[in-house]
């Protein structure tokens, strides 16, 4: 298969449509290559419709789902119940609504720590601990129209972070204004499969400059992620397209 794809749909419904099946067929080769598979989820809302579309009941059956271990790819850091939370919004969409998952293969990013850098720490040791090899199966990525991607926010010095997997980053420009908890490029471009999901017209400009060999990541961050070893897959619609 091609390392770098550009695939364009209709709608963001769409998206959220071919997202799944490609995702869980690279879950499912993890899981008979491995025995699971590790996959880090996204906030934004072109992520959310997709976790939504996951929970039905079309999908209960589609994936061995005891096998399937979920990360987060960033996180605000404001409290668990906090409407605001990536997490809350993927447990509200995903975990509360029928899919088959123990609470043992979630791996939220804790905000009870006393900074935000602490629980980037603390998930830091997480991923050590729980993530074989240092490579997600799949990483899900949303991108904002500034370029940013996870947390990681133009010019800011998270996206020079060559050490550590997760990474505590100030608020960006685009809201919530709030402190981040957020992985950074040694972990996202380990990846087996990173797959950036993005809908709309106002995200157009940030997506051309995203897969434009010449833009520097510093401006635009998504432009960072390239992984090594692994597939990149841009799922888009077609506004974000330009068509
Ligand atoms: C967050 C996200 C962020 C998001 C993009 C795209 O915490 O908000 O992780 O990186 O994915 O901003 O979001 P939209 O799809 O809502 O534009």
């Amino acid at each position: 298969m091609t390392r770098n794809v550009l695939a364009v749909f209709k709608d963001d419904a769409e998206v959220a449509v071919e997202a799944i099946d490609i995702a869980f067929d690279f879950l499912r080769q993890a899981i008979v290559e491995r025995g699971r598979a590790c996959v880090a989820l996204a906030g934004g809302s072109t992520p959310e419709r997709m976790h939504k579309l996951m929970a039905s009941q079309a999908y209960k059956d589609s994936i061995d789902w005891p096998a399937v271990r979920f990360f987060m790819g960033d996180e605000r850091f404001v409290p668990a119940d906090d409407p605001r939370s990536n997490f809350g919004m993927i447990r509200r969409t995903i975990f509360e609504t029928g899919a088959n998952v123990s609470p043992d293969n979630l791996f939220p990013i804790a905000t009870d720590t006393k900074t935000a850098n602490d629980a980037a720490l603390a998930y830091e040791e997480t991923l050590h601990r729980e993530l074989p090899g240092g490579r997600f199966d799949v990483i899900f990525l949303g991108l904002g129209e500034d370029g940013h991607t996870a947390s990681l926010f133009p010019g800011f010095p998270s996206l020079d972070e060559a050490d550590r997997w997760v990474v505590a980053s100030p608020p960006g420009r685009l809201p919530p204004s709030v402190e981040r908890v957020t992985l950074t490029y040694p972990v996202l471009n380990a990846a087996r499969n990173v797959m950036f999901l993005t809908a709309g017209e106002k995200k157009k400009t940030a997506l051309a400059l995203a897969r434009d060999p010449a833009t520097d990541f510093h401006q635009i961050p998504a432009a960072g992620v390239q992984p090594t070893d692994g597939r990149l897959l841009w799922l888009v619609d077609r506004a974000a397209a330009g068509e």
